[in-house]
Formats: C-alpha cells, sequence, structure tokens
C-alpha cells in the first residue's frame, strides 16, 4: 500500500509500484530469515535457509541497480501481503512441540513466500519486457529463477522433514 497517493495512469508507474512492493518484501525477508533459521533444527533446513539470505542479498542489490536504471527511488511501498507471510511464519516457531514438525511448519512459512515472490517477480520480469527493458527483464529472470531454486530445494528437504514429522 503506498505511503503516498502514486497515479497509476501507464505500465511504466506500475512496473515501478511494484519493485517498490518487491523491495519492500525483500527487506522484511532479510529481517525474518535469522530467527527462522535460528529456530529450525535440521541442519540441511538450517543450511538452505541461510543460502537463501546470501542470495536475497543479492536480490536487494539487483532491485537496486534496477532503481538506479530507471532514475527512481526504491522505497515508498509497505508489502502487506509479505508482512501477513512473516507474520505467520513468527507464530509457527513461536510453538513449542517435536522439532520435525516445526521445521516441516517453517518449510511450509518458507515456501508460501517463495511462491509470492514467484508471482511477484514474474509479473515485473513481464512488464520489462513489454516496456522494452530488456537488461532488467534479465535481471528479474535471474531472481525469479532464483526463487524457483530455493522452493525446489525445500521441496528436496520436504521430503526428508515430513516423513520425520509424521513418524513424531
Ligand atoms: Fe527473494
Amino acid at each position: 500500500m503506498a505511503l503516498f497517493s502514486m497515479k497509476l495512469d501507464n505500465l511504466k508507474a506500475l512496473f515501478v509500484n511494484e519493485l517498490r512492493d518487491l523491495y519492500d518484501a525483500e527487506n522484511q525477508i532479510t529481517k525474518a530469515l535469522p530467527k527462522l533459521i535460528d529456530k529450525s533444527q535440521n541442519p540441511q533446513l538450517k543450511a538452505g535457509l541461510k543460502e537463501h539470505l546470501e542470495v536475497t542479498h543479492g536480490q536487494i542489490r539487483r532491485l537496486d541497480r534496477i532503481f538506479q536504471m530507471l532514475n527512481e527511488k526504491a522505497t515508498g511501498e509497505t508489502c502487506k501481503g509479505m508482512k501477513g507471510l512473516i507474520a505467520e511464519g513468527d507464530e509457527m516457531v513461536s510453538h513449542s512441540g517435536d522439532a520435525s514438525v516445526i521445521d516441516a511448519g517453517i518449510i511450509s512459512a518458507a515456501q508460501r513466500v517463495e511462491h509470492y515472490e514467484m508471482a511477484g517477480y514474474g509479473t515485473v520480469r513481464t512488464y520489462a519486457e513489454l516496456l522494452g527493458h530488456r537488461e532488467m527483464a534479465n535481471l528479474l529472470q535471474q531472481t525469479l529463477d532464483e526463487e524457483k531454486q530455493a522452493d525446489e530445494t525445500l521441496s528436496q528437504i520436504a521430503k526428508t522433514i515430513n516423513v520425520e514429522a509424521k513418524a513424531a
């Protein structure tokens, strides 16, 4: 939701608006991931989340480059969707219980975040292509590929953890 009123009278304006939303979402993720890393017990899950934190820093740098190319500021939007997803993840790790079950819950929360981001990046990548911003489209595609990869990795890890959770 915009902190200031923004006129959405062309696709470029919507593109910038959605990029700012993603920029805020990524920054929220960098603040939320350390807690999930800390609370996760499975070493593979911990390592996967740590790696994604590093990847996320790179994604923020990519967005910074895009804002520079557009000569637009990166801030001004709050991603309420990501706030909600992170709040659900926080709630998940606030419970006491079996480590595998909680790890399975962390994966569930993290995959929701990845899918939300994949939807956002697919959209802005397509807008960039339509607007003729080929380099920006490439940068956004790289991030989209990373989010897909993170989702795949989580699915792989879940194969073990969900079975452990079932045995709890
Ligand atoms: Fe991301």
